[in-house]
């Protein structure tokens, strides 16, 4: 494994692991679909989207079919730093200058609504999950971002956003200043979506592991086609995944870009004060109190970068290791993990109708980081577009409003930037061979004079995979911090043995033998 310089006592678990996914005795397993079936709406995607769009559907009385490639919750809800807040890092300001004060206020009070489901949810089903009601604060370190924070802040007033503007704030690290929305909330979202998972089985509803969707035919019913042969016939479906899967007419791969970001766990050394907390600067600090074990830890999350494209991953989580040392002082790091999140052009969600004349294939996706409220909007929104009731949110969430989006130049951009990596992976042919690889080294290498990637596995084994991303040809990118092979362009991401962990890539890259 690639060395790294730690002056700290204090060291990083050698394998990533989420505290979420690891909090509980089991996550419940699912069959594979085997067989045909017929359903009322089949939901794509079983993170936090999918399965709340299927329990708010299932409480209606709809039949509901989960259809999930992998494991449950092993997406990107599984590895999120579960802030339930309506404060989206500074946006608004720049939300109000995109899409007007009525689209702005829309999205504030539809993330307002997603705050309150998961509260009442919790209440009403006593879910044991750590849902604590806290303040939350964006703050800067850094006197070149005040005129910035303070935009923001009239923008809250603008929005009718109750908030406060401090001088000062808990945190025990000098800070310029901070915007306070009181009363949002954290949890811990693996325990409170198990449970929803119950209910929904419990209503009737069915839930798939191991069955990727490759297809679903537009006319209705819709015929949902599965990788593995089984199809579920139906009259809506909604795709809770990243990226949707049946793309080939809305490109929407061309409008999205994956971003990376790291989470450690750690016992302080100093107390963490009360409150959640996120800076309005480069690099991005995230931070929040949690329980291990009954006792208390702190989450600190950052280092956000476009998938693929960055340093060595390793890095990002010494960063973090050392904003932790130098703020509370780390007694011991007991998790380290990573998330993807989906961005769009103008930062707005795309939730809804995913093509205009086809109007029972709805989608959800591109939440920035702010996954736990837009989750909820999304699935509250797609359950009323199901039912047939009207929803004053639908407008702002559209994904068809890209023909007038202000960021015609970011799409621009965005796909010079896909070229850009693209052409480059191809010419970069300077490697190691396969051979030199230590115990738990990854990289590219070169294979018969082309570009290949390896991975020496802990017990000695050498796998080695064809890094051409099976999505549109992109050269990926070794992860050496999750052991994964990232690609640069729509962020699909690899097992090192190939497989696929995230698309929108459906299949797996091609093994290769020396
Ligand atoms: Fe699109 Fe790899 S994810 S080319």
């Amino acid at each position: 494994m690639t060395q790294h310089s730690q002056a700290s006592t204090v060291s990083l678990p050698q394998f990533p692991q989420s505290y979420w996914l690891d909090s509980v005795d089991q996550i419940p397993q699912f069959p594979s679909l085997t067989a045909d079936l017929k359903t009322d709406v089949a939901v794509i995607g079983a993170g936090i989207t999918g399965i709340t769009t299927a329990y708010l559907l299932a409480k209606r009385g709809v039949k509901v079919v989960v259809l999930n490639a992998g494991r449950i919750l092993g997406g990107t809800t599984g590895h999120t730093t579960a802030k339930v807040t309506t404060q989206h890092g500074l946006i608004y300001h720049e939300f109000l200058s995109h899409f007007g004060e009525e689209k702005t206020r829309l999205y504030y009070e539809a993330n307002n609504e997603a705050l309150s489901l998961i509260k009442n949810t919790v209440n009403e089903l006593g879910i044991d999950c750590q849902f604590t009601e806290e303040d939350a604060y964006v703050y800067t370190s850094d006197e070149a971002y005040l005129n910035q924070l303070q935009d923001e802040y009239l923008a809250y007033g603008n929005l009718q956003i109750a908030a406060d503007y401090l001088e000062s704030n808990p945190l025990p690290f000098a800070t310029k200043a901070a915007i306070r929305i009181r009363a949002q909330a954290r949890f811990n979202p693996v325990p409170y979506l198990l449970r929803l998972i119950q209910e929904i089985t419990q209503m009737g509803g069915q839930i798939f592991e191991g069955t990727t969707v490759v297809g679903a035919t537009h006319e209705k019913p819709s015929t949902v086609k599965t990788k593995q042969g089984a199809q579920v016939t139906c009259d809506y479906v909604v795709t809770a995944s990243h990226y949707p899967f049946n793309d080939i007419k809305g490109a929407y791969f061309t409008r999205l870009h994956a971003e990376k970001s790291y989470v450690i766990a750690a016992r302080t050394e100093k107390t963490f004060p009360e409150g959640m907390y996120i800076n309005a600067e480069q690099p991005s600090r995230s931070l929040r109190a949690v329980t291990i074990d009954g006792e208390p830890a702190v989450l600190i999350g950052g280092e956000g970068h476009k998938t693929g494209q960055g340093l060595c991953t390793h890095q990002y989580y010494e960063n973090l290791q050392k904003f932790g040392e130098e703020t509370f002082g780390l007694k011991e790091i007991l998790y380290r993990w990573s998330a993807q999140d989906v961005f769009t052009l103008d930062k707005m969600p795309y939730i809804g109708r995913q093509f205009n004349d086809v109007p029972h294939l709805l989608m959800a996706t591109g939440y920035r980081k702010w996954g736990m409220t837009n989750s909820m909007v999304a699935a509250m929104l797609n359950t009323k577009l199901i039912v047939g009731e009207q929803s004053p949110y639908e407008e702002v969430f559209t994904p068809h409003r890209f023909h007038a989006d202000p960021s015609v130049k970011t799409f621009v951009m965005q796909n010079a930037n896909v070229a850009k990596h693209f052409v480059a992976g191809k010419f970069d042919l300077q490697h190691k061979q396969p051979e030199e690889l230590s115990t738990d080294e990854g990289s590219v290498v070169s294979v018969g004079g082309k570009r290949a990637g390896a991975y020496r596995d802990t017990s000695g084994e050498l796998h080695v995979v064809d890094t051409t991303c099976t999505h549109l040809g992109c050269e990926v990118e070794w992860n050496d911090a999750e052991r994964t092979w990232d690609c640069p362009c729509h962020g699909s991401r690899y097992s090192y043995q190939g497989d696929v962990i995230e698309g929108p890539a459906k299949k797996a890259l091609t093994k290769l033998s020396l």
